[in-house]
């Protein structure tokens, strides 16, 4: 078979004409780049000076020379490919502030998802995040810098679980966090985030929900509402290594102090925080109370983050590191403009019937 030059100037191997283009990598659609330079140079210094200032507290300067050249080479490398990265509140700061270009919460990233005017998307954040930016988009590619980044909810459950929890709970709808997979969304009602949850429960106006996979949101959403839910029992593995008497601890050390919580977090943890909220709910207390010292109770980079953009709190950080948010990396990243992977692919048959669940939640507009 002979090799092809396709319509958009793409060289085509023989081995992918006699698959049939179908089935062409993102590699083989868009080309490998060569890989930049990654030399710290005068003008690398100077192109993310304006960056570093973002990042001083945490970065220290004899470290930037390390980070400066992957940023520049990524901001490239963006603009080349017409690509966007969408960050994950718990992304590494030089992710979140120097290379991102929108960052949220798994709401708001869902949403910023379906406004994503670029051919590429690139997730910083776990797997569940990069599948629902796909089935947002299933005509856009959709890469992961590590596709073995998961989650310890998302794995705690299977679309068949959910025929098992339809047949013995008739009727009664079943709300799962995005914290999922493809398979499990395409089964279920709807979604639902940390930011929204109890709204989606009382969307329905019935008295019993189910709620899957995350046991402690479920108690949680249970705390907030008339509605009896029926949970699953999957846990983040980041947030139930919290306990009550830690914060107990902080308060003794000093009564003053404000402790803010995930809704991942078990009971005990929620009834000792002063708030609890999602990722961008936490931020956006931080922002609003501005307090004198500060516990977030959630993972690490958080902290990081908004500690750049609220002056005058100290963060006091006992926090915990999710394993899958930190596969993602600067190197990773670059690799994935570079190279075009990890291609997120979702079967269009159980994409068709996800989109559902999830464009249910944001047309809730909650
Ligand atoms: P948020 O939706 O609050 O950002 O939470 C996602 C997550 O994975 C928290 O562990
Ligand atoms: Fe999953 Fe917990 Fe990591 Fe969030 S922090 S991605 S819920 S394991």
């Amino acid at each position: 078979m002979q090799e092809m030059i396709s319509a958009d100037g793409i060289h085509v191997p023989a081995a992918v004409l006699a698959r049939g283009t179908g089935a062409m990598t993102a590699a083989e659609r868009y080309g490998v780049l060569p890989m930049p330079s990654l030399a710290w140079t005068p003008e690398v210094e100077a192109a993310t000076a304006h960056l570093y200032a973002k990042v001083s507290h945490v970065i220290p300067a004899i470290e930037w020379p390390f980070y400066a050249p992957y940023i520049k080479a990524i901001n490239d490398l963006k603009k080349q490919r017409n690509a966007v990265i969408l960050a994950h509140n718990y992304m590494t700061p030089e992710i979140y502030h120097c290379v991102a270009d929108v960052v949220g919460d798994s709401l708001q990233l869902a949403k910023e998802a379906t406004r994503a005017d670029a051919d590429i998307i690139i997730q910083g954040g776990v797997h569940f995040m990069a599948e629902t930016s796909k089935i947002l988009n299933p005509d856009k590619t959709v890469l992961i810098p590590d596709s073995r980044a998961g989650c310890s909810l998302a794995a705690s459950i299977t679309g068949d679980d959910i025929k098992l929890l339809r047949r013995r709970y008739p009727g009664v709808p079943i709300v799962a966090y995005v914290n999922t997979s493809a398979d499990v969304k395409a089964e279920v009602d709807i979604c639902c985030t940390s930011s929204n949850a109890v709204k989606v429960v009382e969307s329905f106006g019935v008295d019993r929900v189910i709620m899957v996979p995350d046991q402690y949101l479920a108690r949680w959403v249970a705390s907030q509402t008339k509605i009896r839910i029926i949970a699953w029992k999957g846990a983040c593995e980041v947030h139930e290594r919290f306990t009550g008497d830690e914060l107990n601890r902080y308060r003794l050390d000093d009564p003053s102090v404000s402790i803010i919580a995930h809704p991942e977090c078990p009971p005990d943890v929620i009834a000792a925080a002063d708030f609890t909220g999602s990722t961008a709910h936490m931020i956006k207390w931080v922002k609003d109370h501005k307090p004198k010292r500060l516990v977030m109770i959630t993972e690490c980079s958080m902290a990081d983050n908004v500690a750049s953009e609220v002056q005058g709190t100290e963060m006091i950080r006992p926090c915990n590191l999710c394993p899958h948010m930190k596969r993602i990396s600067l190197p990773k990243i670059l690799d994935s403009l570079v190279y075009m992977k990890d291609e997120v692919v979702v079967d269009p048959a159980v994409a068709a019937r996800a989109v559902g669940s999830v464009q249910r939640m944001i047309d809730l507009k909650i």
